[in-house]
């Protein structure tokens, strides 16, 4: 268990990196607002958007399945697991209402798929690469969740005042609740296992966000 110290101090590595996350991603904060403003003026785009989201959040479900599927497997995976599964099955939901039809994860029914894919890919590639050491997929499952939450947060929080502003209904309060949790969680567990390592992070979230402004550039293209 957590001492309220060590608590505090998790607490304010992870106000610090979310603070350095928002500057660090400033320039692709504007290009992100403008690109979904213009995306959500526009059902059949939106549907697609919405559709990727949920093929993304969909993979997330399956490579926590793929990565932690040993008999120790423990509960706040399993709820973790299960979230973004519901993740994946909200935005399947919501695309289809916007799209008026069904939607199937095939190339015209999404945004930049193959960015979209190479994005999970290439991370997932780097952090294994990074973690190889002597550690097992544990930590790498760990880390790629918590290096994803901090984007997810991030592009959801975005998403979600563009959706207010355009009076959209969709709330996605339940949906950035749960990952808020999930950062919370993957940085806790972390540091409980003494791996937790400010450095590392650091370079993995530089990386990160160079796939990700691949993976924005992708998507202005195809709505372009
Ligand atoms: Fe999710
Ligand atoms: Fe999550």
């Amino acid at each position: 268990m957590f001492t309220a110290d060590d608590k505090s101090l998790r607490q304010s590595w992870l106000d610090a990196a979310l603070s350095r996350f928002a500057a660090d991603n400033e320039a692709s904060m504007r290009e992100t607002r403008t690109l979904l403003e213009s995306i959500v003026q526009d059902r059949a785009l939106h549907a697609r958007l919405i559709n990727t989201m949920s093929m993304l959040e969909h993979m997330g479900s399956h490579k926590v399945m793929a990565t932690c599927h040993s008999a120790t497997i423990d509960q706040a995976t399993l709820q973790h697991v299960a979230e973004e599964a519901h993740h994946a099955f909200f935005m399947k939901r919501q695309a289809e209402k916007c799209a008026g039809r069904e939607m199937t994860y095939v190339a015209q029914d999404l945004l930049a798929p193959a960015s979209a894919r190479m994005y999970f890919q290439r991370l997932e590639a780097l952090v294994v690469r990074l973690l190889a050491k002597g550690r097992g997929s544990r930590a790498a499952y760990l880390y790629m969740s918590m290096i994803v939450e901090f984007r997810a947060l991030w592009f959801y929080g975005l998403y979600e005042q563009c959706l207010k502003r355009a009076g959209y209904a969709m709330s996605l309060k339940r949906l950035i609740g749960e990952e808020r949790h999930h950062l919370n969680d993957m940085a806790q567990r972390l540091e409980l296992a003494g791996d937790l390592d400010d450095a590392r992070a650091r370079r993995l979230l530089d990386a990160e966000r160079r796939l990700y402004r691949r993976f924005l550039g992708a998507l202005k293209r195809a709505t372009a």
